[in-house]
């Protein structure tokens, strides 16, 4: 494939670094630096920007008890450190999601919103300018050396990979399709080298190689370090055939270095309530798979253990790497971030093996953390969101956030500068990826959901737990996770309610909270920046809403009962404008009376 090289970036790029014309930069490098210094991870370190190694991992569960079966990560950075149990990502698929935290912006900002050309890919990521701007490009310019291996991107390719190479590393080795998720014969792809192919070696042993490489390359530097090590287990195992052919490619089962083959003998999917349910849930794709029978069944347990199997490649991985960290002189000021890049369902709402579902199990991933002023065996529970991690590791960084950062700082310490949020923009345009022998692939080859379009907002706060989506079917899903956690009950009323019989939530009619959800969506749906960290200050400016609690207050009720409204206008594959209904919310300050009024 020949890759048009871009141009006309340039414009684009000089006006995404922080503007210099409001703000003085200088005063605000210097309020942030003094509120850094004074917090815990600063002090107990030296003047110099700490470390971070970051593992992302590939289609990892945190639903499905995966962290269960790592003990090494659990050891050494879990207990070491924090764990951030309501972690998200924001698109379940890998090529978006990555995008999404190497840019710190949600997809419909980024417009990589699949994992090939034309809406995503390596391609779209360069087309889109990002080459030039995502995080380790600002890390080298505020003085990392950046390293990494293992995958970037889908659709980086052996075609492709120097038509341009990546920047922002000053050493990678990537692995690159069609040989990707080939766990026994992968390609990877070393700085300006040619790439090499691994035919007869396992591609964790062969990363594991890389990254200690790499790590000790990074150890002996001068300079504060980031390291990135991206494994592809506990992905599925691609075999390049198919695509090597033009086809769309079939996934199947991982497959385990061979001194872990024999383990888990007896594991199964979790039993949860939502795991091949009687009854049906779900939207309405999802809602008329069959139930699945025992072979099915017995299959998707067989595709779970593959799953922790090659998991244990992993976790010896990371126990070879945190050990070596640990031997260094440079263990005292060094981060270790460890994460995935979406989640994974197996038959739960009956579903085969996959992601891209707006579902816990897609958008929940492991978040773990260890490094100087965080604490040992934590556990936080604040709503934190993929796109929150480039903010976060610029905070660790000493660099003053970017003004089109989409997320957030996450409250590693107490002294974070970030903003605690309730909600999770989750988004996904296009079809539904679907894995394992019984995928549900059509006799045309493909598979069978072309319109997995949603946008969904998911909601923690104080006393209320929702998941609200609208499809682009126009088809919508309400789930009361405090009441429900499997999302088996659609509570969205499939007639228009009549007044008297109205469940009640939070005190309030069904339909009132419908619509502030609704509302809340309409702004995450297109926000930018700040209006995604503070979606409330768009629909009421002033400061005076900031949860959906706030915004219930029946003050308000005509304003919401006014809104366009989140909808469809056809189901299309990517980011389309035209097809996604009203852009715009109704605001208080432009309802006709200034917002104080309506308090
Ligand atoms: C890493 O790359 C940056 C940007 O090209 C460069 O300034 C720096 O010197 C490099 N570090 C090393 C150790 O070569
Ligand atoms: C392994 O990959 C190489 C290309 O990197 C290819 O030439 C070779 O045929 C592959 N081997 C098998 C067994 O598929
Ligand atoms: C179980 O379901 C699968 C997938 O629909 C089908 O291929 C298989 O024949 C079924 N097996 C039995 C025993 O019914
Ligand atoms: C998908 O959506 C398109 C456009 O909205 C529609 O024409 C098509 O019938 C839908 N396909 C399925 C399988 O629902
Ligand atoms: C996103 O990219 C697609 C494919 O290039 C393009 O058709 C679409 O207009 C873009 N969306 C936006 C909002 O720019």
């Amino acid at each position: 494939m020949k890759l048009p090289l871009l141009a006309a970036t340039s414009a684009l790029l000089q006006s995404v670094y922080v503007s210099s014309s409001n703000l003085n930069n200088l005063n605000l490098q210097n309020a942030l630096q003094s509120v850094l210094s004074a917090s815990p991870h600063f002090s107990s370190s030296s003047s110099s920007p700490p470390n971070i190694l970051l593992v992302i991992t590939d289609d990892q569960d945190l639903q499905l008890d995966s962290i269960d079966y790592t003990p090494h990560i659990t050891r050494h950075i879990r207990d070491q450190g924090t764990f951030y149990r309501n972690h998200f990502v924001t698109t379940a698929l890998c090529c978006p999601s990555r995008v999404s935290l190497w840019t710190g912006r949600q997809a419909h900002n980024t417009n990589v919103t699949d994992v090939h050309p034309p809406y995503g890919g390596y391609p779209k990521f360069v087309d889109r300018g990002f080459n030039d701007n995502f995080l380790p490009v600002w890390l080298q310019q505020a003085g990392y050396d950046t390293y990494y291996t293992g995958k970037l991107f889908n659709a980086h390719t052996v075609d492709n990979y120097h038509s341009p190479h990546v920047n922002g590393f000053n050493g990678s080795d990537f692995l690159l399709d069609p040989y990707t998720y080939s766990y026994l014969n992968s390609t990877y792809q070393r700085n300006q080298d040619a790439p090499v192919s691994y035919e007869g070696y396992h591609t964790t042993d062969v990363i594991t190689k890389k990254a200690l490489g790499f790590l000790d390359d990074a150890l002996e530097g001068e300079r504060p370090f980031f390291l990135t090590v991206a494994p592809v287990a506990p992905h599925s195992d691609v075999n390049p055939g198919r695509a090597l052919a033009g086809e769309i490619p079939i996934m199947t089962a991982p497959i385990p270095l061979e001194r872990h083959e024999h383990l888990f003998k007896d594991v199964k999917v979790p039993r949860n309530e939502n795991f091949n349910p009687d009854e049906p849930s779900g939207v309405s794709w999802v809602r008329d798979l069959p139930q699945q029978n025992q072979t099915v069944v017995d299959y998707n347990d067989h595709f779970y253990r593959s799953r922790l199997r090659a998991l244990q490649g992993v976790d010896e991985l990371v126990d070879a790497l945190v050990s070596r960290v640990e031997q260094s002189e440079k263990l005292d000021n060094t981060y270790i971030i460890y994460t995935s890049d979406n989640g994974f369902h197996i038959g739960q709402h009956r579903l085969p093996p996959g992601k891209t579902c707006g579902f816990e199990e897609d958008i929940r991933v492991p978040l773990f953390i260890r490094g100087p002023g965080i604490p040992e065996g934590g556990v936080e529970d604040s709503v934190t969101t993929h796109i929150d991690l480039a903010p976060t590791i610029f905070e660790l960084a000493g660099i003053p956030a970017r003004e089109d950062f989409d997320g957030t700082a996450i409250p590693i310490t107490d002294e974070f500068s970030g903003t605690r949020h309730e909600h999770v923009t989750v988004e996904y345009w296009g079809r539904a990826v679907v894995e394992g022998d019984y995928s549900g692939i059509g006799p045309d080859g493909l598979p069978q959901f072309p319109n997995n379009t949603y946008k969904s907002v998911r909601l923690l706060g104080e006393g209320y737990n929702f998941y609200y989506s609208v499809w682009c079917s126009n088809e919508h899903e309400l789930y009361d996770l405090s009441t429900d956690p499997y999302q088996l009950h659609n509570l969205y009323p499939s007639t228009t309610p009549t007044a008297t019989k109205e469940p009640q939530i939070l005190g309030r009619s069904l339909s009132q909270v419908i619509s502030r959800l609704d509302a809340l969506l309409l702004v995450l749906k297109s926000c930018q920046g700040i209006t995604c960290i503070k979606p409330w200050d768009v629909l009421q400016p002033g400061g005076s809403v900031s949860s959906l609690r706030e915004a219930l207050d029946e003050g308000y009720d005509a304003f919401y009962g006014e809104q366009p409204g989140v909808s469809f206008d056809w189901c299309a594959a990517g980011y389309i404008i035209a097809a996604e209904g009203a852009q715009v919310p109704l605001t208080t300050s432009r309802y006709g009376l200034p917002w104080d009024a309506w308090v």
